[in-house]
């Protein structure tokens, strides 16, 4: 469990079905819908990037293509824009493009959960430690989420979870952990429960989705025991894992938009749009418009 081993891998699965999304989904990842200017799994791959990884494996499935030339180069594109002088556009493609050989991807055939997606990239990650971030859960603060994982992770090791707080009777929605005794940047996690029931959980810390996993989980995913739902649950694997090995969660100082849900995402679109110099005043001045027509509306109704 040594905090030296240095984290230089993340997995970042994008095989689900994105059935909350249909029909948008039928024939586009969800993990391609866009948040203002960028597909929501951009935003993973940079926050994964800021935090210091390395090595980026997508775990992908069928339909999914669009996801792998995001991520390449898109020579055509360039030398349209240079005939154009859109030089600004030019930047911004060439600043996302990975390092050749920085972006792997392997495939499930079936998305039989979150577990099995992860232990899809066993061999991909081998034998170190890895970082895990799920793309529909974006970090929004002054930096993301698994930078300061990767500050927890340098002084105790072992494994680590991203939490953020929620309204207590919200916590039946989500994995929720135990809290010990403090620690720099986190705490030592006791617990871990996936949706209690209402009135059971340990805390109201959820998990944000983001991870540090020891690659000891994979054994365990390997005996591919299924939970909630009829899946691989991830959470199942950590609870055998947490019985092996210190489990610390991180505190994000930021907020998390879950878009995989229909909300979470459109407050994620107004979040990241309100903050942007170039369309956020004209934002809020619609938004404001937009919800002061819907009040007069439904008084008048
Ligand atoms: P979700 O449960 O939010 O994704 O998984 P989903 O199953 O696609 O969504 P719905 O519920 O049907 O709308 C979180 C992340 O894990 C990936 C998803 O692609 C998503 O990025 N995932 C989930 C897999 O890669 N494989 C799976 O078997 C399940």
């Amino acid at each position: 469990m040594d905090p030296n081993r240095t984290v230089r891998k993340a997995v970042i699965p994008v095989a689900g079905n994105g059935t909350r999304f249909l029909p948008a989904t039928k024939a586009m990842p969800k993990e391609m819908l866009t948040i203002v200017d960028r597909p929501v799994v951009q935003y993973a791959v940079d926050e994964a990037r800021q935090a210091g990884i390395e090595q980026i494996i997508f775990v992908t499935s069928r339909n999914k293509h669009s996801i792998e030339d995001h991520f390449d180069d898109a020579p055509e594109l360039i030398s349209s824009l240079s005939r154009s002088g859109k030089t600004a556009q030019i930047s911004e493609l060439e600043a996302m493009l990975p390092t050749a050989g920085s972006v792997s991807f392997t495939r499930q055939q079936a998305p039989l959960g979150l577990g099995h997606a992860v232990w899809c990239a066993r061999d991909l990650i081998g034998d170190e430690p890895f970082a895990l971030l799920l793309p529909d859960m974006i970090s929004f603060g002054a930096r993301g989420c698994m930078a300061g994982l990767m500050d927890l992770y340098s002084t105790v090791g072992g494994n680590v979870l991203g939490v953020e707080q929620c309204a207590p009777e919200d916590t039946s929605s989500y994995g929720i952990v135990g809290k010990g005794p403090d620690v720099p940047h986190g705490f030592s996690v006791t617990h871990m429960v996936e949706k209690p029931p209402a009135g059971q959980a340990p805390s109201n810390f959820y998990l944000n989705g983001r991870y540090i996993l020891q690659p000891d989980i994979f054994s365990i995913l390997a005996r591919q025991q299924r939970g909630a739902g009829n899946e691989i649950q991830l959470t199942d694997a950590m609870l055998t894992l947490s019985s092996q090995q210190p489990f610390h969660a991180h505190p994000y100082d930021g907020r998390t938009f879950d878009c995989g849900s229909k909300q979470g995402f459109i407050e994620a679109n107004v979040a990241f749009a309100l903050a942007r110099d170039d369309i956020g005043g004209a934002v809020l001045a619609s938004v404001k418009a937009l919800v002061l027509s819907h009040e007069g509306r439904t008084r008048v109704a």
